[in-house]
């Protein structure tokens, strides 16, 4: 499974540079708000630190501006994946962008019907949001399981990339699932690493290591 970091906060990438679990980025006009920086810069920036996907999300709600704006993202750099909306020009987008040869991530999806449509127009990610949907008290990880059967039936090549994970239980099921992708915040990829039968450990060890006076080196 690949992991994906969900920021645009460059200091915080960059943090996650040389851990092996970071495969990639994603980003949405949200995150770039909250950076509070300009997005082509933001984005010119995290691709020169990952060679991995960098998504980076139109804005237009209309399929000519978001083509436009998909293929100036796209010129941004080689590893910029365009993320569109699920809507009906979110979809033409993706169609277009995809025979273009650039990797699309349909984003907002909430539906296995919607992400079916995204898989047939080509995406190189769907992203349903798991977390929104337990929000309001619906089965985000029952959506993921569906999306992954579906995709096997048909063998579509579309990656699940489960988005909206909110704590250390979606990415163990999104797993075991068989998701391809899980895209998160950096406190959520660091809390995989902690465990509390970990730190204790470590903690006798170098108690009883310490007592031998010895050193390795
Ligand atoms: C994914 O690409 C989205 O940016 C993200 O996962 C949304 O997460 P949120 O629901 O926590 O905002």
């Amino acid at each position: 499974m690949k992991f994906f970091v969900d920021t645009a906060d460059v200091a915080e990438i960059r943090s996650l540079i040389g851990t092996g679990f970071m495969d990639g980025v994603t980003t949405n006009p949200s995150l770039i708000a909250k950076s509070g920086r300009k997005m082509s810069e933001v984005i010119a920036e995290i691709c020169a630190l990952t060679e991995g996907p960098v998504s980076a999300e139109v804005t237009a709600t209309d399929h000519e501006t978001m083509l436009k704006e998909g293929r100036y993202l796209r010129g941004i750099a080689k590893n910029v994946a365009v993320k569109v909306p699920l809507t009906e020009a979110g979809l033409r987008t993706c169609k277009v962008l995809s025979d273009e040869g650039t990797p699309v991530n349909v984003t907002l999806c909430f539906s296995a019907n919607q992400a079916l449509l995204a898989a047939k127009a080509g995406a190189a990610f769907i992203s349903p949001f798991v977390g929104r949907l337990d929000d309001i008290g619906q089965d985000g990880m029952g959506l993921i399981a569906d999306v992954v059967q579906i995709y096997k039936n048909y063998s579509f090549r579309t990656e699940v990339l489960v988005a909206s994970i909110r704590h250390p239980i979606h990415v163990l099921q999104s797993a075991k699932l068989g998701a391809h992708v899980g895209t998160m915040p950096p406190a959520v990829i660091r809390s995989l690493l902690k465990h509390p039968l970990t730190d204790r450990g470590l903690e006798a060890f170098l108690a009883d290591w310490a007592k031998t006076g010895q050193s390795i080196l």
